[in-house]
């Protein structure tokens, strides 16, 4: 096989990132950004992010995860604790998240730490869900090996009958994490791929370094 992709060109022209629009604190910048992509721009699922982790085996793996809230300390996503992505935590809590926008030319890029959440805020999350995702969550003991599809329909079909018309409490494998970001970067594209990277590094003093980055 041998398929050349060099043909594959884009200019990217809709935005600029300058030092006005460059506040002190990154969180600021990131939520104009969000209201930006999602007032403006028809990106569908802009929540969705790519999270690394350093597994077990050394390697970093990257997934989609959804953010589900974000503040001035950091970005909460939800999932198995006992995950493939929750055990590579468990050892190494530097992780990294990423957005990219195609359609506003805009990556975001943040590393940081994640912690698990306090038991009452993924227990007030669990509860706001449809009663479908909660009982996927129970039925899931997500990555492990199961030996077919059918296995996992009966698994769900085995949790519907035991919590029907029931409260379904939320298992104690499922929470959230938050990451609390250490360095945050900002790019946007730009004609001539002299794009604009405005990187922001959190200081012992908690004040944030600001620079600029070549492209
Ligand atoms: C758009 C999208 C959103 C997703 N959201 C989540 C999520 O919020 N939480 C989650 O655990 N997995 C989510 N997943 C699935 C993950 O990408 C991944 O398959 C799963 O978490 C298992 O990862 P792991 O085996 O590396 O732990 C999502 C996948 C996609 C494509």
């Amino acid at each position: 096989m041998d398929n050349d992709l060099g043909n594959y060109r884009k200019s990217y022209e809709k935005n600029a990132l300058l030092k006005k629009d460059v506040p002190e604190n990154p969180l600021e910048l990131f939520q104009k950004w969000f209201y930006e992509i999602d007032n403006h721009f028809a990106i569908d699922e802009g929540n969705a992010m790519t999270l690394s982790t350093i597994g077990l085996d050394g390697y970093p793996k990257n997934r989609v995860v959804l953010l589900k809230k974000y503040t001035y300390e950091g970005f909460i996503f939800y999932t198995n604790y006992e995950s493939e992505k929750g055990k590579a935590i468990d050892e190494n809590s530097n992780v990294c998240i990423s957005f990219f926008w195609h359609s506003a030319e805009r990556q975001i890029i943040i590393k940081g730490k994640a912690e698990k959440i306090a038991e009452n805020l993924s227990d007030g999350y669990f509860e706001s869900r449809p009663t479908g995702s909660q009982l996927g969550a129970l039925a899931s003991n997500q990555s492990e090996i199961i030996e077919d599809r059918k296995a996992l329909d009966d698994k769900l079909k085995k949790f519907e009958k035991k919590y029907d018309n029931k409260e379904i409490p939320r298992p104690k494998y499922w929470g959230g994490y938050i990451v609390k970001p250490t360095e945050m970067e900002f790019w946007q594209g730009r004609p001539n791929r002299m794009h604009d990277r405005i990187r922001y590094q959190l200081q012992e003093d908690y004040n944030w370094k600001i620079d600029r980055l070549q492209p």
